[in-house]
């Protein structure tokens, strides 16, 4: 969800007002995945290397965090969506932690869309959290697959990525889901996340959809 900051900045508004609309669109995107059939969807809200950002904007970003969860939890769980977090937790404020609890505690028995945040997350981190628990566990270097080692990722269960969407014209990848984006397409549009519409939205996934995959082979 890139380009918040920018978007503000040709406002001259200040970047939080970035960060609260691109909160805005985040109803309607998820009311167009549902509607499209999309089956899950991943959310990149924080980075681990946000942190780096002055204090102030990272205060507004949990506040927000907090202020959105309260408000968008219940209306998703009305919609039958699964909410799940990926990323270090124990960094993290504990009345963030708790909100993600009660949210994934809320969710956790639906069906429709499963919908995860990626909050404090890190693909590196990801993979380095993954490896100090097949460690922990003991497994000898036979038993360390691909299978096995997905299964200790923060989430086994998120299915390879089909399609990642990066907001605001940057060509990078940015520590986003390392291993699960191995086969991924990518559809980088200019838009700047706040003016991210359920158009756009649409397109991207027709864009994938035309596409053929050939995870190398011919
Ligand atoms: C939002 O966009 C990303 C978050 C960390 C919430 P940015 O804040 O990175 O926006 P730009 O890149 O400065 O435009
Ligand atoms: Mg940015």
């Amino acid at each position: 969800m890139d380009g918040n900051g920018r978007w503000a900045q040709r406002r001259w508004l200040p970047r939080a007002a970035g960060h609260r609309a691109g909160v805005s669109v985040l109803t309607p995107l998820l009311e167009t995945a549902g509607r499209a059939g999309v089956k899950t969807l991943t959310l990149y809200a924080f980075s681990t290397e946000n942190w780096a950002r002055p204090e102030s904007e990272v205060k507004t970003l949990m506040k927000l965090f907090l202020e959105t969860a309260r408000q968008k939890v219940p209306e998703l769980d009305e919609r039958g969506a699964r909410l799940r977090f990926l990323g270090r937790r124990e960094h993290l404020p504990a009345s963030v932690r708790e909100a993600m609890q009660e949210a994934e505690q809320m969710t956790a028995a639906n069906e429709s869309l499963d919908v995860y945040i990626a909050l404090n997350y890190g693909g590196r981190a990801e993979i380095v959290d993954a490896t100090r628990r097949i460690v922990a566990d003991g497994l000898s270097p036979d038993e360390v697959d691909e299978r096995t080692f997905a299964s200790y990722l923060y989430a086994p269960d998120v299915p390879e990525v089909d399609l990642v969407i990066r907001t605001s014209g940057e060509l990078r990848v940015s520590n986003f889901l390392l291993w699960q984006i191995a086969y991924a397409e990518f559809y980088v549009t200019e838009t700047l996340w706040p003016d991210f519409s359920p158009q756009e939205f649409l397109q991207a996934i027709e864009s994938f959809a035309s596409r053929s995959r050939r995870r190398g082979g011919v």
